[in-house]
Order: C-alpha cells, then sequence, then structure tokens
C-alpha cells in the first residue's frame, strides 16, 4: 500500500529538485556553502522518505539494514577525515554512487525480459523495452568506469599506490579493444537481454575505469575525480530512466552538468585540455620529470632573518598551499598578516585554483582563520602585482608557484598557469626539506638568488617569524 499519491509525489519530488539547484547555488561560494550542504541533504532525505511513501517496495528490512550500515560506515568517517583527505574520500563516495547505479541497472534487465513460456525469442524486444535496456547498459558501463576508476583515484591520492602516470606498453590498444568489447556486448544486451552478457560488460565497465586513470598522474588526479564524479551523474541519470524515477533522472543531470563544468574550469586552470589528461601520457606527454632530491646549494636562513625581511617590506603576497593545510597553520599566518598590517605593510593571500588538494582548499582554510575576503586575491588579479612585491612568501606551495609549467616542455605541470612568485625582489619558501610538491617535480625557483628557504614544519616556522616581527 502507498500513503501518497502520485500529485503529492511529484509536488516532493519537485521539492527536492528545487533543494538540490539551491545547495549548488550555495556551494558556488564559501560564505554559503555550509548552507547549501545542509539545503542539499534536506533534498536528499525528501527524496528518500517520498521513496519509501510512494512506493510498493519489497525488501523493505533489508533496505533498512542497508541505509543503516551505509550510514555507520560512512557518518564517522566523514566526521573524522581531514581536509587534506577530502578529493580521496569525495572519490570513494562517487565510485560507491556509480557502482549502486550500475546494480541497479544489473538488476533492473530483469524486468525487461518476458518471462519463460511467453517468450517469443527476438521478438520479444519491444519499442519500449529496447530504450530501457539502451538505459540500462549505458547505467551499467558509465556507472562501472566510475567505480573502478574512483578506487584507482581514491588509491593514487592516498598513495596506496605510485602517484605517477602508469603506462604499459600496449595499454592503448588493450583499452580501445575493451571499449570495443564492451559495446559489442552492449548491442547484444539490448538485443536479447542475457544476464551473463550483462556481466561481462559489467567487468568491461570496471577493466576500462581502471586502464583510463592508471595513465593519469600527479597534478592531473583532482581533475579526473571531477570528470569521474560527472560520469557517476551521467550514469544516475540513466538509471533514473531506467526505474521511471523523474528525480533521479534531475538529480544525476545536476551532477553530471556541474562536474562537467567543474572538470572544464580546472582543466583550464591549469593549461590542460581534458583529452590530453586522459591521454597526455600515452604520448609519453606527462611522464617526464624528476622525484630525486637535489643536493645543490641552496640558501636558508633563520626566523629572525625572514622576520627582517617581512617587517620592513612595503608590499608583501603571501603565497599558501598544500603545506600550510597540513600543518594547520591556517591561524599562525592570519596572524602574521595582522602584525605586518600593523607596521604598515600591504599584505595580501595570493590564491591558486589548485593550491591545496581540493577546489576552494585555500579559500576554505583562511576563512575559517577569519582572513578578510579583500585579502584574497585570484591568480589572474595577483600575477601582476608580483613585480611590486617586495616578498613573495611562500608557504607550503610548491607545483602552484613552480616556472618549469612555463619553462620545461615535457613536465608533468607544464601549460599549466602558475603564480609568478619569481617577479618578486625576494621569495621566501617555508617548507621542510627539499621534497618536491604533489606533480614529484624539482622547483628551479628554490636554487635561484632572490629566492631564502627557512626549512620547517610551516605552523612552527609562521609562528618563530610572528615573535621575531612582533620583536623589531
Ligand atoms: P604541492 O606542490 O603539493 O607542495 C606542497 C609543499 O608543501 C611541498 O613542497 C612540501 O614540501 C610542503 N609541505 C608539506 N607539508 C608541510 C608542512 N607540514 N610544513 C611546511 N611545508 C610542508 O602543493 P601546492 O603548491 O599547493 O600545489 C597543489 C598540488 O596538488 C598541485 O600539483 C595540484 O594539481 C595538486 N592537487 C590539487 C588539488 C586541488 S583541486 N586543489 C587536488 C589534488 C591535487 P616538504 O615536504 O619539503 O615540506
Amino acid at each position: 500500500m502507498t500513503i501518497l499519491s502520485p500529485t503529492w509525489t511529484a509536488i516532493l519530488y519537485l521539492v527536492a529538485a528545487v533543494c538540490f539547484i539551491l545547495a549548488l547555488k550555495g556551494l558556488s561560494s564559501p560564505k554559503t556553502a555550509r548552507r547549501g550542504n545542509l539545503i542539499g541533504a534536506a533534498g536528499a532525505l525528501v527524496a528518500v522518505i517520498t521513496v519509501f511513501l510512494s512506493t510498493k517496495l519489497d525488501n523493505i528490512p533489508w533496505i533498512l539494514a542497508a541505509i543503516a550500515v551505509g550510514a555507520a560506515i560512512a557518518a564517522p568517517v566523514a566526521r573524522r577525515v581531514q581536509m587534506t583527505q577530502m578529493p580521496q574520500l569525495v572519490a570513494l563516495f562517487n565510485g560507491v554512487g556509480g557502482g549502486a547505479a550500475a546494480l541497479v541497472a544489473l538488476l533492473e534487465l530483469g524486468h525487461t525480459v518476458v518471462p519463460e513460456g511467453e517468450t517469443t525469442g527476438l521478438y520479444e524486444l519491444t519499442t519500449v523495452n529496447a530504450w530501457v535496456r539502451v538505459a540500462i547498459v549505458f547505467t551499467l558501463f558509465v556507472g562501472a568506469v566510475s567505480f573502478s576508476g574512483s578506487l584507482v583515484t581514491f588509491a593514487k591520492l592516498q598513495e596506496l599506490m605510485t602517484t605517477r602516470p602508469v603506462v604499459f606498453p600496449g595499454l592503448p590498444v588493450v583499452m580501445g579493444l575493451s571499449i570495443l568489447a564492451a559495446v559489442a556486448a552492449s548491442v547484444f544486451v539490448v538485443i536479447t537481454g542475457e544476464g551473463w552478457l550483462a556481466v561481462v560488460l559489467l567487468v568491461l565497465g570496471l577493466v576500462t575505469g581502471v586502464l583510463l586513470v592508471l595513465p593519469v598522474g600527479g597534478a592531473d588526479v583532482p581533475i579526473v575525480i571531477s570528470l569521474l564524479n560527472a560520469f557517476t551523474g551521467l550514469a544516475v541519470a540513466a538509471s533514473g530512466l531506467v526505474l521511471g524515477n523523474v528525480l533521479l533522472v534531475v538529480a544525476g543531470t545536476l551532477v553530471g552538468a556541474s562536474g562537467t563544468i567543474l572538470t572544464r574550469a580546472m582543466a583550464s586552470a591549469m593549461g590542460r585540455s581534458v583529452s590530453g589528461i586522459l591521454f597526455g601520457a600515452f604520448r609519453g606527454g606527462s611522464t617526464a620529470g624528476s622525484t630525486d632530491v637535489s643536493d645543490r646549494p641552496v640558501r636558508s636562513s633563520s626566523a629572525e632573518d625572514v622576520a627582517v625581511l617581512l617587517g620592513y617590506a612595503q608590499r608583501v603576497i603571501i603565497v599558501p598551499g598544500y603545506g600550510l593545510a597540513v600543518a594547520q597553520g591556517q591561524h599562525t599566518v592570519a596572524e602574521l598578516q595582522a602584525a605586518l598590517e600593523a607596521r604598515g605593510t600591504e599584505v595580501v593571500f595570493a590564491i591558486h585554483p589548485v593550491a591545496g588538494r581540493m577546489p576552494g582548499h585555500m579559500n576554505v582554510l583562511l576563512a575559517e582563520a577569519n582572513v578578510p575576503y579583500e585579502s584574497l586575491k585570484e591568480m589572474s588579479e595577483v600575477n601582476g602585482e608580483f613585480k611590486q612585491a617586495d616578498v613573495a612568501l611562500v608557504v607550503g606551495a610548491n607545483d602552484v608557484v613552480n616556472p618549469a609549467a612555463k619553462s620545461t616542455p615535457g613536465s608533468p605541470i607544464y601549460g599549466m598557469p602558475i603564480l609568478e612568485v619569481e617577479d618578486a625582489r625576494q621569495v621566501v619558501f617555508l617548507k621542510r626539506s627539499m621534497r618536491p610538491g604533489f606533480a614529484g617535480i624539482e622547483n628551479e625557483l628554490l636554487y635561484e638568488p632572490q629566492t631564502t628557504l627557512l626549512f620547517g614544519d610551516a605552523k612552527d616556522s609562521l609562528a618563530k617569524v610572528l615573535t621575531a616581527v612582533k620583536a623589531l
């Protein structure tokens, strides 16, 4: 028995869809992101309750048990995760979404097959179930690609495997064959509705997902997470067609569209094309670079010397990066900004779109420390200002200031727009060692004559510099 009439069901689905759209709007700014998230969650809750009240469901205890197990695993993980590990978590959640859509499609295939005895062979294929089966094979394949691809990106970001591109001879051929086989299997599943062929298609999707992500390396991995997110959205939208559920179509389309926009925005922020990211390593393009730590001499200095440089400067540009987030130095860097401004120094923060490990990472981090929004400058706005800066203070950033992006064709970050800190009169790096950043390549700027290094954990170094500035 169902409690809700079709009209009420449609109204509640509309409410949920509006919540999802408002959530996306809210997520577009750090100021409203928290509210956006809550509105999205409320929309999802309305949607789930509506399904229970409007559909004749079998196996309700099993469904509730699955929800309880999922919630019991996901809630503590989401609470405990470090901000710096957020992309891995997104990859994992995204992958599970794609996998779920694929499993639903696999089960729904059975509903498109006329029961034994009533079958008329090939002619049982009607126009209606042919279209449903097209949606099923799409969901099955794309969902499986998203699931296995997301697991590989998770392993890369969690450093359970190398973050560098993995290519082997014949990879493009294997990949091409696996896609061709998937197309053939899809056609046969649509015609025959054979369950075992659908399982073959699922396996081909899993293999393709792994092969798609293995050659992507280092700095490009986050873009692939966003792309797979878009894939999951499309798979979910197609599963909405399979189940005849309009809200799934709407939600999946929103995820697909926003994931595609984010993918394009991140790719252009890194000066890449999406095809270059996915297939660049096939051409040997993005495998160059070295993780060897050089023993060439650098100029290192004490916190007191850095404090003098900063304290007597007129203009300072601070470049925050992943290391600031790891060290949780955001409050100390905010205090340093205030101390320098109290001395009459102009201080701004230069924000690179992919600094840190997720979109908007630095904005969120600095907002947490109440750094005024007016102090945060986007890359395009700030790059012209480095020439007038007395000091560029690079706190735990590396790839986003590495001039190899402009000067070294073949480097994994070649073509990525960078913050042009090398134009400043003095450059100070706060980092712990000579180890490279995420892309695994050396930064020549560390060896330039205008560069000074202050070795140590970013938070400790900032605290020492702050004390020394106050003592000037
Ligand atoms: P990275 O290039 O990864 O450099 C981080 C630097 O921080 C390293 O040089 C590291 O050197 C230093 N560091 C680490 N822990 C530190 C600590 N506790 N104290 C002081 N320094 C510390 O960071 P970035 O410049 O922000 O660039 C981001 C990179 O991540 C890009 O390649 C980007 O593509 C990639 N990525 C971005 C995203 C998004 S969407 N933002 C997502 C995933 C990946 P030491 O080890 O010597 O200290």
